[in-house]
């Protein structure tokens, strides 16, 4: 894993330059993005650096990386809709290259099945933009998650059900369905982003701990072009 530390006002830039250099070096990248707090400032840049003509994301095919199940289409809590919002329709992704789960399927197991095939048969992911969860998490793929996981419907765990309280849910979702990790795994190059004093014990273990399905997170360090970017609070247990 390749850490890398950086102040809170450069966490963005640092984050875009390496999307940056995917877009622009990939024919058409098959790019993963994630929601939550952590690609936020990554997001404010793509956006910025689009709208100065900087940037063009015209070429990449999104992936959605997770989503909340019992929220009906269009939800603005939805992963789909808050990427919509904070990413897809600010810069020049085309709709027709925006793919996502879809939890309100008749049968999800062929849905998402049919989700891994099509990344299969797109020549796999090329980046996996992921946060990780106050008890490592990546995407849904909560503890217990073996490395050999495919996309499927899971049921959330509690703490993950309380933090996404700040989300707004009138009722949260007990269940998500996510990208597996193994096809995370398969991804050419992975960038995890944690910010923030709350994600430094979890960041810690991530790094320091054993490499176990109890903290999914762990498992991405044998990847071999992972990239952990943490802002200075995130990384404060790690040793210098
Ligand atoms: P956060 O969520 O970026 O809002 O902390 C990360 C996650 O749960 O994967």
């Amino acid at each position: 894993m390749n850490i890398v530390v950086v102040s809170p006002e450069k966490f963005g830039n640092t984050a875009a330059d390496i999307v940056q250099r995917v877009t622009e070096n990939t024919e058409a990248p098959n790019i993963t993005f994630p929601t939550g707090d952590s690609p936020l400032p990554l997001y404010r840049e793509l956006v910025n650096r689009y709208q100065h003509g900087k940037l063009s994301l015209a070429n990449v095919q999104a992936f959605g990386l997770d989503e909340w199940g019992e929220l009906e289409p269009g939800h603005p809590i939805r992963c789909i809709s808050r990427m919509k919002t904070q990413l897809y329709s600010e810069t020049d992704i085309p709709v027709e290259q925006i793919y996502y789960l879809e939890p309100n399927t008749d049968d999800l197991d062929v849905h998402c099945e049919a989700y891994d095939k099509r990344i299969a048969d797109m020549g796999g992911l090329t980046l996996s933009i992921l946060g990780i969860g106050i008890n490592g998490h990546i995407g849904f793929n909560e503890p217990g998650s073996k490395a050999t996981v495919r996309t499927r419907k899971i049921q959330l765990a509690d703490r993950t059900l309380n933090v996404s309280q700040k989300y707004g849910f009138d009722k949260t979702p007990s269940w998500g369905v996510t990208l597996g990790l193994a096809t995370l795994l398969e991804s050419k190059e992975i960038l995890i982003l944690a910010t923030g004093a709350h994600k430094a014990e979890i960041v810690h273990l991530t790094v320091n701990g054993p490499e176990t399905s109890d903290v999914p997170s762990s498992l991405m360090r044998r990847h071999p072009n992972c990239t952990l970017l943490l802002d200075e609070a995130a990384a404060q247990l790690l040793k210098k």
